[in-house]
């Protein structure tokens, strides 16, 4: 589906984000292995969310679904069962997920069976040894395609603990460690050297895991019984920094941003934009289950500009291409540098934003690990191939706001995948 976006003047009103994305996967995942009910209040309308309700129902897990509320009857740590053998090829569907197979495969790798897990064509190209690697260490058995993307075959069992530190900073591959370490023997430990997303550690926490949290890694005891509960899911930043971006590009704007998750490891975002000088106020501030929350009100005008390095890309990570539209109009412009890893999302992100800033007439340097994007540039209206990547087709759809001219979103219903109400919200706070 194609989606015009024509130049807007200004952005303004107040907005009520949908739930975390990847708060929503944990707390599903984990509830489905406590003992007792979880219900999730504010849970995610992320299609990528949905894959994970649908996996954890596919293994036997009792879910209650209505609106954005979720009620899980938990199967305990080892009440998970294989997938329907009725079916002819009883596989379950990540989707668009990388967070769903890759979290999800730590707690497959302890159960006794074996689960086959596959995804969309997009998913099918990312790579997932990343993961095997760590859980077969612990002891599980992963078949792959051409050693290392999906479908996997992944055969559970008694697991051992270990310690382990990724080579890539990511949050999904910690989880998957630290979801199995919940089913090995003994203390598993993930060292990171740049400190990812903590939602997991968080969580588990509050479902009573036997963690801790030290400077020299996050640690974990396999067997402890996990405790459902309630719980309440922040608003998602990076959902919320479209309309931030949105906003910094029209100088009479002015947004109320309601119930956004703040937690540190993601909050940079903020540090960022306000050492760029935008004036983004946090108000409102509570915390829920071990998760910050506040109301963000930004208002509008130009920033300076700068580079974002190797040691912050982990905590900026699916916002840069959305920043990358903001580098353009900025005094001075952005460089981004190790961030090799956007290769790999959904998407080619260095490639797929390199590609859309040009074909709205932009300057920009695309290379092996980031790009360099000059400033004080005035984009153009154009077709805009969002490459199947939810956050491609909603950066520059908030790029076009700002363009000369309309443009056309080819493929805009991505956005599904993280923000299904992303353009009725859009729709409502421009004019
Ligand atoms: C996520 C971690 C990040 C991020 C993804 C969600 C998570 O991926 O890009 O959208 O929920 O843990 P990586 O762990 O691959 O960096």
């Amino acid at each position: 589906m194609d989606r015009i976006i024509r130049p807007a003047r200004n952005v303004l009103g107040a907005v009520q984000l949908p739930g975390d994305k990847s708060i929503s996967h944990r707390y599903a995942m984990l509830g489905a292995i406590a003992e007792g009910r979880t219900t999730i209040r504010g849970f995610s309308s992320a299609a990528d969310c949905e894959s994970t309700l649908g996996c954890l129902r596919q293994l036997g897990v009792a879910i209650h679904r209505e609106g954005s509320e979720v009620q899980i009857e938990g199967a305990g740590l080892g009440g998970l069962r294989a997938p329907e053998s009725g079916a002819p090829q009883p596989m379950l569907d990540a989707g668009n997920s990388g967070s769903t197979m890759r979290m999800l495969s730590g707690i497959l790798a302890g159960q006794p069976f074996v689960t086959r897990i596959t995804g969309d064509d997009s998913l099918q190209r990312r790579p997932m040894d990343r993961i095997m690697e760590p859980l077969r260490q612990m002891g599980a058995e992963i078949a792959a395609r051409d050693g290392r993307y999906a479908p996997l075959e992944i055969r559970g069992g008694r697991l051992c603990a270990i310690r382990y530190r990724p080579p890539v900073a990511s949050a999904q591959v910690k989880t998957a460690v630290l979801l199995a370490g919940l089913f090995a023997e003994g203390e598993t430990v993930v060292e990171e050297e740049i400190r990812t997303r903590d939602h997991t550690e968080l969580a588990l926490i509050e479902f009573g895991a036997d963690i801790r949290m030290e400077s020299n890694g996050i640690r974990v005891r396999g067997g402890r019984v996990l405790r459902g509960g309630q719980f309440r899911v922040p608003g998602d930043l990076s959902s919320a920094a479209f309309f931030l971006v949105a906003a910094l590009l029209f100088p009479g704007s002015n947004l109320l941003l309601h119930n956004v998750g703040l937690n540190p490891t993601r909050a940079r975002l903020l540090d960022f934009l306000s050492s760029q000088g935008a004036d983004v106020r946090v108000s409102n501030l509570e915390s829920a289950r071990g998760e910050l929350i506040g109301d963000l009100h930004v208002t509008g005008g130009q920033v300076k500009g700068g580079s974002i390095g190797a040691d912050l890309v982990p905590a900026l990570i699916d916002e840069l291409p959305v920043l990358s539209v903001l580098g353009a109009h900025s005094e001075r412009g952005l460089s981004i540098f190790g961030a090799q890893e956007l290769r790999v999302k959904e998407s080619d992100r260095i490639a797929a934003v390199a590609e859309n800033l040009r074909r709205m007439g932009a300057r920009v340097e695309e290379r092996p690990d980031g790009l360099e994007i000059p400033g004080r540039q005035r984009l153009a209206g154009a077709t805009i191939d969002s490459c199947g990547d939810h956050r491609i087709a909603m950066a520059f759809s908030i790029a076009a706001l700002a363009a000369e001219g309309e443009s056309r979103i080819e493929g805009a219903e991505a956005a599904q995948v993280s923000f299904p109400e992303f353009y009725d919200i859009l729709d409502s706070i421009t004019e």
